[in-house]
């Protein structure tokens, strides 16, 4: 992606709302739309959306609008969505074992090897069809399945040390879920999910006209 270097990283956040809808339209056997049309779909203003994609060169046509399956493709493309990844869960709890059993990541290309975990009665067990190992054996997993990125669903104590042997089996991305802002080398990417925070703005939202009328 490297010709892609210099588009702000508000557009790419962007893209994976871009990347759904076009998904959609596809299902639908829709091929070609206009900004305006996307515009209306999506909540992004026309011109905001034309600004958007011609940072990845002349998808649009004047009078045409959006070829919708190079577009999709070239997004795909842009996300990464093209490759396949090897991860792993560590932390088979509640959201460990329910990010194991959404099987849509995988229709991405993101391929579950196995989850990890420290308690015995979990240790043994499958999720589906994927084994939940020994912690201990992370590293050494890791390191002999080239994972590349290590999902963390453990409790914030541990989520550091984690984190660390996720660096040092070099994978190249965590998703961490752990509520804690975790300190990897620059070799490895960070994506943190907090839910709590999107929470925390839909609590502001409705609280936002008290605020304003104060
Ligand atoms: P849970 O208690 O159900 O699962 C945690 C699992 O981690 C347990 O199975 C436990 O045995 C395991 N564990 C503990 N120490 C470990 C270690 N050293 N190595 C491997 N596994 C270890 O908790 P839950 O509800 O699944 O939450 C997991 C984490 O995700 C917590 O940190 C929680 O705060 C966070 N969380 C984050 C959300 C988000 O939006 N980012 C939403 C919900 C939870």
């Amino acid at each position: 992606n490297r010709d892609y270097a210099d588009v702000s990283m508000a557009v790419i956040r962007r893209l994976p709302k871009y990347h759904r809808y076009l998904k959609d339209l596809l299902d639908k056997e829709i091929y070609r739309i206009s900004s305006r049309e996307l515009s209306r779909m999506i909540g992004f203003t026309a011109s905001q959306i034309r600004q958007d994609l011609n940072c990845f060169g002349g998808f649009g046509q004047q009078g045409y609008g959006y070829n919708v399956e190079e577009l999709y493709n070239e997004i795909s493309k842009i996300l990464g969505l093209h490759k396949s990844y090897t991860t792993v869960i560590i932390g088979a709890g509640n959201l460990g074992q329910a990010i194991a059993n959404y099987p849509s990541f995988m229709k991405y290309g993101f391929k579950l090897l196995g989850l990890f975990d420290v308690n015995p009665k979990l240790i043994g067990m499958k999720i589906r069809d994927i084994d939940i190992f020994d912690v201990d054996a992370l590293e050494e997993y890791v390191i002999k399945n080239n994972v590349e990125i290590g999902i963390i669903c453990t409790p914030k104590e541990v989520a550091q040390d984690i984190a660390d042997k996720l660096t040092r089996a070099n994978v190249s991305g965590i998703w961490n879920f752990a509520p804690i802002d975790i300190k990897v080398p620059g070799n490895v990417t960070v994506e943190n999910v907090h839910l709590s925070e999107s929470l925390f703005i839909l609590s502001y939202l409705l609280n936002e006209k008290e605020y304003l009328n104060k």
